[in-house]
């Protein structure tokens, strides 16, 4: 089978990087076609900066980088450096890029490859906020039917919010665009914090990184030895949910993945619930499904996969 075709549209981010490097280190089931960056964790200026720097530090200076939004569509940005540090990579000391940025906006990429590609073959991986998504839809509508499958990091049910009690951070920042992605009809996979909640980086498997000795490993655990802190503290789990890396696993082990094809809506009014992914997991609407809302995960097989991946980087 040829690799699969997508765009990774990115707010680095820790997790974010460990996504990427997962993609780069599968060359025989993921072709990353180019990097959106969009505003999220950071501003653009280090998002697209961050995932030049990923892309150096896996070697992959070959794979074009572009911005996108620097703006949520309608709100004030949000950002979390209280979880990812002022850089939005804190952890490891990584050179500045040398590797250009692309002068082409990123949601000028996303439009363009998808029209000039066979319709159905091109996946977009949203790992942030989705602006540039939601940006690419409004300016192109020809694209949904040309998108063979949206699989993003975002949301929650069963484990509500991370950023408010309702709402989980990628859609919480940008839940117009959420709301306009969700009603695509885009055949979409969501890896919410019901799953991502369940692949926490233990000691055990932050060791294993190490154990790999390369570079990549070594970055990879510096990473998240910095961005697990966040997490630990609040929750008490033992270690940090990796998030970003179950939509890149899904494309190369979606055997690793569970959930249910359901109706999925964004709570955007209330500024109680703002950003809440409303998941009707029990069926109880009348509502037509319009997601794949993955809930479990074989956690030992993702860290496994993961970590072979990264090793070959
Ligand atoms: O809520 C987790 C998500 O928000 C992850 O994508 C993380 O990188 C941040 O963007
Ligand atoms: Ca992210």
């Amino acid at each position: 089978m040829p690799p699969r075709d997508i765009i990774i549209d990115t707010d680095p981010g820790q997790d974010d990087a460990a996504a990427i490097l997962l993609a780069l280190g599968s060359p025989d089931e993921i072709n990353v076609l180019g990097i959106t960056a969009v505003a999220g964790n950071v501003p653009l200026v280090l998002t697209q900066k961050n995932a030049r720097i990923v892309c150096e530090l896996a070697g992959k200076t070959n794979v074009p980088v572009f911005a996108g939004c620097d703006a949520p569509l309608v709100r004030k940005l949000v950002t979390a450096e209280h979880v990812h540090g002022k850089t939005g990579l804190d952890g490891p000391a990584l050179p500045d890029p040398d590797m250009p940025l692309q002068d082409q906006h990123g949601v000028d990429f996303i439009i363009e490859t998808l029209r000039a590609r066979p319709a159905e073959t091109v996946t977009l991986c949203p790992l942030g906020p989705l602006t540039n998504i939601a940006t690419a839809l409004q300016r192109a509508p020809d694209i949904a039917e040309r998108i063979q499958e949206i699989v993003l990091m975002g949301g929650a049910y069963f484990e509500v919010g991370n950023i408010t009690p309702a709402a989980e951070f990628n859609i919480y920042v940008d839940p117009e665009a959420a709301d306009i992605v969700f009603k695509s009809g885009v055949n979409t996979t969501i890896m919410p914090l019901d799953v991502t909640h369940k692949v926490l980086v233990t000691l055990k498997r932050i060791d294993a990184l190490r154990a790999q000795a390369t570079p990549v490993c070594d970055a990879m655990a510096d990473m998240v030895d910095f961005f697990e802190r966040f997490d630990t503290d609040k929750y008490g789990s033992d270690g940090a949910p990796l998030h970003d890396p179950c939509v890149t696993a899904y494309l190369i082990k979606p055997e690793l993945f569970s959930g249910r094809f359901i109706n999925v809506e964004i709570e955007t009014l209330s500024e109680l619930t703002l950003g809440m992914t409303v998941a009707d997991w029990w069926g109880v609407t009348d509502r037509a499904p319009n997601a794949m809302f993955m809930g479990d995960v074989d956690a030992q097989g993702f860290f496994d996969l993961l970590t072979e991946r990264l090793a070959r980087l």
